[in-house]
């Protein structure tokens, strides 16, 4: 349920995504950003309980900077979990709203999820404001895998 007094907050996240909340936030610890001073962590959690973390990585050449997701995302596949997802939470330095994922990173995330089911909880700094969107909602009508197979 949406808060009527701030409209971004969604706390009706399921308990099963604690663990993977707690591992985004701490996640920003390890964020290496001194050009935006913004600090990113993420958590992908896999169906059998597995947390794999991410934070931002920034570059002296701004264009070349990773954001924490696709930092996720790379260990997860490096891991070995390409398919087994259950959720991914992000947090941001801001305190007062949520972050949101960026444009390139809905579209990875996409690439190894089912956007009509995947659940983003995207956070504040500390947790205490939460939303929660599939990934199609945050990306609709996308391009996937799929697409590619029908070919003429
Ligand atoms: N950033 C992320 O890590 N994830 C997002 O979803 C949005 C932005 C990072 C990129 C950059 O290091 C910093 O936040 C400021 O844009």
């Amino acid at each position: 349920m949406a808060d009527s007094e701030n409209p971004q907050e969604d706390i009706s996240v399921p308990p099963a995504f604690e663990g993977g909340i707690e591992v985004a936030i701490r996640s920003r610890e390890l964020s290496y950003s001194p050009y935006s001073s913004f600090r990113v962590g993420c958590c992908i959690q896999t169906k059998c309980g597995k947390y794999i973390s991410g934070s931002n990585v920034e570059n002296a050449s701004y264009g070349a900077s990773i954001c924490a997701e696709r930092t996720a995302v790379v260990r997860a596949v490096m891991d070995g979990h390409t398919d087994d997802w259950a959720c991914i939470a992000i947090s941001g330095d801001s305190l007062q709203q949520c972050i949101s994922p960026c444009g390139i990173c809905r579209q990875v995330l996409r690439e190894f999820t089912n956007p009509k089911t995947f659940p983003v909880v995207m956070l504040n700094g500390d947790g205490t404001k939460r939303r929660l969107m599939t990934l199609e909602e945050l990306l609709p009508d996308s391009f996937g895998p799929d697409d590619l197979h029908h070919t003429a």
